[in-house]
């Protein structure tokens, strides 16, 4: 097998697999609004959407392609002649347009959605590849369902598009049925059998059903896929699509794992889950990897301990790296005294030792009362005391 890059190209399908999903819908504005965003994270390729499915996704393939500098702008397609056309021409202004055509290769799809043979999978796949071809020199095909599709079968549809122009082959787990250990002895099967598979990127594009999209993702770079297709919080069709910043910040924080980088901007992370937030109404789940608000909260007592004392005792990541505010100590019920007086420094208090005694006690009760203490409320605390009558 010949050697790897040791890059790996970040696709980014917010604006198209991620727009699909139900509560994720955007308009022009916004989709240009997000577009510009990932451009800033420096992502390699923004999917800008699926032209042939409406006006809107037309025109904002359309206007990403004629304004957004940067990555590559990719557009989807079926392999039908009308699909490729549209997704060209809503690329026409694009420096660096990709076209990306799909069909599904799984026996249940050629069966009960295509009702088509091997035979034609086969022949419409190149055809539409070397369609796209005549296009553009960077064309990316997807069989639809790759993961339940017979590895010979996927093995052959690989090899014949690759020989048909395809630069990136792209294999999705459509339905998030794979696992990890799975995914990746496919990705390394393709890597094993398929003639001419080093003049192609291999990219992988997992769902997240089972909740695997991300760690099967990172599987099949291990076994040498070299593109990832993802989404920003990770939204998707259904459970999702593997979430950008997870697969980021894994390869980076474990960079001596998978020993690959990527070329994102990881500072612009926590902007782009907040834009895209904006932009969608969808929310964010608190302890979401990365960008929910607990990432870089500590509740804990021993944590806090830990963390006041040497930050990496309980952090992997450091939240100015993902361009987050900063680590959050979370005053409640479980913080210790450490916490506590360090909080209280922090916004001007400086109790004696001999009155901490006192005053944990108190905030352990005020704790119990209302959950999380804010600054107001600890403020108030130390007020309190102030006035209270001296003990008699
Ligand atoms: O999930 C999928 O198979 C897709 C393809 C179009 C790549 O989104
Ligand atoms: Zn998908």
């Amino acid at each position: 097998m010949t050697s790897l890059p040791d890059r790996v190209r970040i696709f980014d399908t917010t604006l198209r697999d991620g727009e699909q999903s139900p509560g994720c819908s955007m308009g022009l504005d916004g989709k240009l609004e997000m577009a510009r965003q990932l451009a800033r994270l420096r992502v390699d390729i923004i999917e800008a959407g699926f032209p042939a499915v409406s006006e809107g996704d037309r025109e904002a393939v359309r206007a990403i392609a004629r304004e957004v500098e940067g990555p590559r702008i990719a557009a989807l397609a079926r392999c039908v002649p009308a699909d490729i056309e549209a997704a060209w021409d809503a690329l026409a202004d694009a420096p660096r347009p990709r076209l990306h055509v799909f069909l599904a290769t799984s026996a249940l799809h050629r069966q009960y959605k295509l009702r088509m043979a091997k035979r034609e999978i086969l022949r419409r796949a190149v055809e539409s590849v070397a369609a796209a071809r005549e296009r553009t020199d960077d064309v990316e095909f997807s069989p639809e369902d790759g993961s339940r599709t017979e590895p010979d079968f996927l093995a052959e549809v690989v090899e014949r598009v690759i020989e048909a122009g395809a630069t990136t082959v792209n294999i999705p787990d459509t339905v998030g049925y794979t696992m990890p250990q799975e995914f990746s002895a496919l990705i390394r099967r393709l890597r094993a059998t398929v003639n001419g598979i080093e003049n192609a990127v291999i990219s992988v594009h997992c769902h997240n059903d089972l909740g695997m999209a991300v760690a099967n993702s990172l599987a099949a770079v291990g076994a040498g896929a070299r593109q990832v297709e993802c989404t920003v919080n990770g939204i998707g069709e259904r459970a999702g699509n593997a979430s950008l910043e997870e697969v980021v910040m894994a390869l980076r924080t474990r960079r001596d794992l998978f020993e690959v980088d990527t070329g994102v901007e990881t500072r612009e992370i926590h902007a782009s889950s907040r834009l895209l937030t904006r932009i969608t109404g969808a929310v964010v789940q608190r302890n979401k990897a990365i960008v929910g608000r607990n990432a870089f909260a500590h509740e804990a007592g021993i944590h806090q301990h830990g963390v006041l004392r040497h930050r990496a005792t309980y952090e992997i990541m450091r939240p100015e790296d993902v361009g987050a505010a900063g680590n959050e100590l979370v005053l409640g019920k479980h913080s210790g005294r450490h916490a506590l007086r360090s909080r209280l420094e922090e916004i001007g208090f400086a109790p004696a030792e001999a009155e901490m005694d006192e005053i944990f006690v108190q905030f352990k009760r005020l704790a119990d009362r209302i959950g999380e203490i804010g600054d107001a409320d600890l403020t108030a605390l130390m007020g309190q005391r102030r006035v209270a009558p001296p003990p008699s």
